[in-house]
């Protein structure tokens, strides 16, 4: 069977990146480039900042892909641009380049959810992995206990009510000092520490998640007792948020009676929670994890999951626009 190359392009909110990915497992080149320096000195990403970077960048991001990958436009059987969800500036500027790519080489346009992509970010990580599993997505905007049916076909058995989990990461390093972005500040600071001090769990009774409660009190701690130990105060968060993530991806396990679980999404990068979430490996749960570099955003996974996509029969035409809340 002739291979399927899908073009990638991810611009939902501070990388800008360009993919080529073969029949949705194998990345030809995976080009990402980072705003973390620009958005820094703000403390968080300032969205009109983020489009402009997009517009500057997206072309020679796109070049160098196709040079990474040894291919010309020719080479491309589908262009798969994230249209949501994100920031709405932003993603309309990767958008907007694929479709004229599109309409200018005459490829099919195939629009990809963006955590669809988090999730497909495994599929490239392991050759074998094949729905059905159980999905949990933790990154920057959401939180999600996601049923895999199929390669496109999902279904939603939790998420948060309030602050996504990444969020939570990136305000309490903001509130300790440590700044943007976040999560890997926590992550490194909470090895010096110990998990001895107690915060608040927030149990719902269904599947859903909750993380405003441990986040303010960790506000409040932190402005209370001004000289508290910050890497303990961070190492105590990390492994409360870890045992409320844990507790319900059992529960899922259990209702769903599914065996596999994979998680996916920036937060899936956290040390502590790779470590914690491959015990259960010991109770009969095969665990997938993406590579380090396939957790935050990049173009690769946005390929794999436009392949899939590709494949399923799926096409868009020029009217496809940005949904920046877009559901799954
Ligand atoms: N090692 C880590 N530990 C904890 N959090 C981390 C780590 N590395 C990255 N993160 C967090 O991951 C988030 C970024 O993930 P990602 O790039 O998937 O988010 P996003 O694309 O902004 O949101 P979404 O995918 O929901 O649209 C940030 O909140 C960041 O702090
Ligand atoms: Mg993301």
């Amino acid at each position: 069977m002739k291979d399927i190359l899908t073009l990638g392009i991810e611009s939902s909110c501070d990388e800008t990146s360009v993919a080529v990915v073969k029949n949705g497992r194998e990345i030809l080149s995976n080009v990402i480039d980072s705003q973390i320096k620009i958005h820094e000195k703000y403390g968080g990403v300032v969205p009109e900042i983020a489009s402009r970077n997009h517009i500057e960048a997206i072309s020679r991001v796109t070049k160098k892909a196709l040079e990474d990958a040894r291919i010309n436009f020719n080479d491309i059987d589908a262009i798969t641009p994230t249209y949501g969800p994100g920031l709405v500036g932003a993603l309309l500027v990767g958008l907007s380049y694929a479709k004229a790519l599109s309409f200018a080489i005459n490829k099919p346009l195939v629009g990809v959810n963006h955590i669809q992509g988090h999730i497909a970010a495994n599929y490239i990580t392991y050759k074998e992995l094949e729905p059905p599993f159980l999905c949990l997505l933790i990154s920057g905007g959401n939180t999600q206990l996601i049923h895999v049916k199929d390669y496109t076909e999902f279904e939603i058995l939790g998420k948060t009510r309030d602050d996504a989990i990444g969020e939570a990461f990136d305000k309490v390093a903001r509130v300790v000092g440590l700044g943007y972005p976040g999560g890997p500040k926590v992550d490194k600071l909470a090895k010096e520490g110990q998990a001895n001090i107690e915060l608040p769990k927030t149990h719902i009774d269904n599947l859903d998640f909750s993380f405003s409660g441990i986040k303010t009190a960790v506000i409040n701690l932190n402005h209370n007792k001004p000289d508290i130990n910050k890497a303990d105060l961070c190492a105590s968060f990390q492994k409360t948020v870890t045992e409320m993530l844990i507790e319900n991806t059992k529960m899922a396990l259990k209702q769903t009676g599914l065996k596999t679980l994979a998680i996916g999404g920036g937060v899936s990068a956290n040390s502590y929670i790779r470590n914690e979430f491959l015990k259960l490996e010991q109770e009969n749960i095969k665990v997938y994890m993406p590579d380090m570099k396939l957790c935050t955003d990049n173009a690769a996974m946005i390929a794999s999951a436009g392949y899939y996509n590709f494949v399923q029969g799926k096409r868009d035409k020029l009217d496809l626009n940005a949904v920046p809340n877009l559901k799954l």
